[in-house]
């Protein structure tokens, strides 16, 4: 079956061929987002051979594993605990190792010393846009149609999370997505937009959950110091502002993509292998105690722990495993590159190149639709479970997330 499915409009006369894709994007858009925002617009007419929904049923990605090039470093960034920027690695931590069976309160200091990231406010690809515009001269470009116009030889920048979001698509059942992809210099951005669903579970949050989300910030804190061969300090605050992202690049099949992602901390040994190799991501799951535990963990949990590391190329992964009462009783190490071999003997369980492939088809479905190249436009990627990918076109709509600085700066730059 084909994963791309375009209408077959060729019996149709050409007005008749106008009217329904102009209704079906009217449909789908207000299916996904209830007349919230400007009604999307667009000639379509020109467009009736272009796909218009992507399947993402998993049997459908069944093939060869794509080449997915080992990620680079190419840069990195830090957001202080007022999530100001800074072009540099102040913010990069260092492993210290616990001990296997420690016991550590994560919900020591909740109440007293945790400073939340204010989630109303959306960054969109802002921090990213400011490291591209600090680096270019260090950034591959390519002849550009106008000779003021800085065009990245790069087809998408995006967040590692959104990225993350993709691969994970054919096994995900609760929680759909919102991607809007702008075309600027021959580049697809690609933001995410909170859903309804989104907003209205963040917004309905319970303190327990609340309390939950702290206790991965604070095993954080238990194994990281600020310097190589200091101790951690648990009495200090946690501040979810304070980030250190690394920027990679790499290609999968055609498309060659720049993202960042956040960076839990590095191995201290000053001969670990270069970044991302020396990176450790640190992670939390409740005790594994019954079968049904271990296979919700497997095919839940360790999914999107190998999709996140997996993309910028972070070869490990420690765990610590929580009680009821929220103290950490057991550590445990993942080597990324193994853990498919971990989920294989599992019954249905999910298959990396499942994940892979459905991306690399999204993205080529993205850039077969992004064709206007205009930093106001917006193609709305929508998802939700059981469902097919559909996207509605937006202009000068508040989906609009290119930065007037960023597209002035990037046109008016010396090469
Ligand atoms: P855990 O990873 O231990 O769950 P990350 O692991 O990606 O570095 O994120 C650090 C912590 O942020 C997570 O720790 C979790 O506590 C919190 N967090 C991140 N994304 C979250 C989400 N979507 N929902 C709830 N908590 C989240
Ligand atoms: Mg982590």
């Amino acid at each position: 079956m084909d994963r791309y499915r375009s209408r077959d409009h060729k019996s149709k006369p050409r007005e008749d061929i106008q009217l329904m894709c102009k209704r079906d994007a009217e449909d789908s858009w207000e299916a996904a987002e209830g007349r919230k925002h400007a009604r999307p617009e667009r000639d379509v007419s020109a467009l009736s051979s272009v796909p218009r929904i992507l399947s993402t049923r998993a049997a459908l990605y069944e093939r060869d594993f794509p080449v997915y090039k080992q990620p680079v470093e190419v840069g990195c960034f830090s957001l202080d605990s007022r999530r100001t920027f800074f072009n540099d690695a102040r913010q990069l931590r260092y492993y210290v190792e616990p001990d296997r069976k420690p016991k550590l309160d994560l919900r020591e200091g909740y109440r007293e010393r945790y400073v939340r990231r204010d989630e109303r406010v959306k960054e969109n690809l802002d921090h990213l846009l400011t490291w591209i515009l600090a680096n270019r001269s260090k950034l591959p470009s390519r002849p550009a149609a106008s000779s003021s116009l800085l065009e990245l030889d790069v087809d998408i920048v995006t967040w590692r999370g959104h990225l993350t979001k993709l691969l994970t698509t054919p096994y995900e059942t609760q929680e759909g997505w919102q991607l809007a992809v702008t075309k600027f210099g021959g580049t697809l951005y690609v933001s995410e937009v909170e859903t309804e669903a989104a907003r209205q579970s963040r917004e309905s949050r319970t303190e327990r959950h609340d309390e939950m989300m702290y206790w991965g910030y604070k095993f954080e804190q238990y194994t990281c110091a600020d310097e190589v061969g200091a101790c951690p300090n648990p009495g200090g605050v946690v501040n979810t502002n304070e980030a250190f992202c690394t920027v990679v690049q790499t290609r999968l099949g055609p498309h060659k993509l720049l993202f960042s992602g956040e960076v839990d901390c590095r191995d201290p040994d000053p001969l670990a292998p270069p970044a991302p190799s020396c990176y450790i991501e640190l992670k939390t799951s409740a005790e594994i105690r019954m079968p049904k535990q271990r296979r919700n963990f497997l095919r839940y949990k360790l999914l999107k722990w190998w999709a996140q590391s997996f993309l910028p190329g972070v070869p490990r992964i420690i765990a610590g495993f929580r009680d009821s009462d929220g103290t950490v009783v057991s550590v445990e190490t993942y080597h990324t590159s193994t853990i498919p071999q971990i989920i294989k003997s599992e019954y249905n369980s999910w298959k990396p190149t499942v994940c892979m492939n459905f991306c690399f088809d999204f993205l080529s479905f993205a850039k077969t639709a992004a064709i206007e190249d205009d930093p106001r436009v917006v193609y709305l990627f929508s998802w939700e479970p059981n469902r097919d990918v559909i996207y509605s076109v937006h202009r000068d709509s508040p989906y609009t997330f290119l930065p007037e600085w960023y597209v002035r700066q990037m046109m008016s730059l010396p090469k």
